[in-house]
């Protein structure tokens, strides 16, 4: 299955179906099988041409190496004009030119799935690829997405032991006991034990048993095979509970530079005292 996901700074209509089919070319592909849009909130292009890759985006304050535009403070800059439901118009057309069989939404809450939903015209949402794992799990949005016909997608489905919120914390729940990142946790190392399993094969099987899909990355051949050994056990309904209780609402892929966006979709999960941050090493960003 081949997917790619919208840059958050071609949400013009007129930007969609060109950035698809420059990724189409990237992977020598005449149409993909799941188009979503990245990000609800909107960052601009390049003034008047689109932002493609490889090229990426070249704004004035590239030279800082960031992913979109900042101001000349060193913020992320908003698109203010541009709003999902557009976009969404222009991702439909994608279906019905073949250039992708289906279409969905990553990083949208509730009530902005559910916006779409109704704005809709002709293909409701396939998936909502958004963050989960066993400190986040998202039961009531995955509830909402079966109730839609939505396929939930976890990412970060092992908790992304790579990315700086190891060692940076996470700003809705600080950092980890030390040994405790998701992976690494006592209470699903007991569980990988008695079946004879990895922890990571016991985080996978619990997504599988949650009742949605998921998206995990390895760059380790022997972890990548691992990772298939998930169709011969099945968790208890005590192993779950146990799982059940490692729940915290841990996020940490917020992106919360570009929170002053109204399209934002994590608002509720800043601390009532955050402050917008700059791009940075260790910051909250999803999409360094
Ligand atoms: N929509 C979005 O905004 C969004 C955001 C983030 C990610 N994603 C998607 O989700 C995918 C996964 O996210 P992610 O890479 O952040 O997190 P992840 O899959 O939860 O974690 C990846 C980390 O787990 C390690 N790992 C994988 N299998 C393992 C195993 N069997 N045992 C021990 N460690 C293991 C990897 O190490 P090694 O690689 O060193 O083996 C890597 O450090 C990405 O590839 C991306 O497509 C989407």
């Amino acid at each position: 299955m081949q997917g790619a996901k919208l840059w958050n700074s071609n949400h013009r209509p007129e930007h969609v179906k060109p950035d698809l089919e420059a990724t189409l070319k990237d992977l020598q592909l005449d149409y993909i099988d799941s188009f979503v849009i990245h990000w609800p909130q909107a960052v601009p292009s390049t003034g008047k041409s689109l932002t493609l890759r490889p090229n990426g985006c070249f704004p004035a304050h590239h030279s800082k190496n960031t992913m979109f535009p900042l101001d000349d403070e060193g913020y992320y800059c908003a698109d203010l004009e541009s709003h999902y439901v557009e976009t969404w118009a222009a991702m439909e057309e994608l279906v019905d030119l073949g250039l992708t069989k289906s279409i969905g939404l990553s990083n949208f809450n509730r009530m902005q799935v559910e916006e779409v939903l109704k704005n809709a015209k002709k293909y409701t949402p396939a998936v909502l690829q958004n963050e989960s794992h066993p400190y986040l799990h998202e039961k009531d949005l995955r509830d909402f997405c079966r109730t839609h016909n939505i396929v939930f997608q976890a990412y970060s489905a092992l908790g992304s032991a790579d990315r700086p919120w190891r060692v940076a914390g996470s700003i809705t729940s600080g950092v980890p006991k030390a040994g405790y990142e998701v992976l690494g946790h006592p209470d699903i190392a007991k569980i990988a034990e008695k079946y004879g399993k990895s922890t990571a094969n016991v985080v996978l099987r619990w997504h599988l048993q949650m009742g949605g899909a998921f998206v995990c990355k390895s760059v380790t051949p022997s972890r990548i095979k691992e990772n298939f050994q998930i169709w011969d056990f099945e968790l208890s309904s005590e192993d779950m509970n146990v799982m059940d209780k490692l729940n915290i609402g841990w996020r940490h892929l917020l992106w919360a530079e570009t929170s002053m966006h109204p399209d934002y979709p994590f608002k509720d999960c800043l601390p009532y005292d955050y402050k917008l941050g700059k791009p940075g090493v260790g910051s909250t960003a999803g999409a360094k």
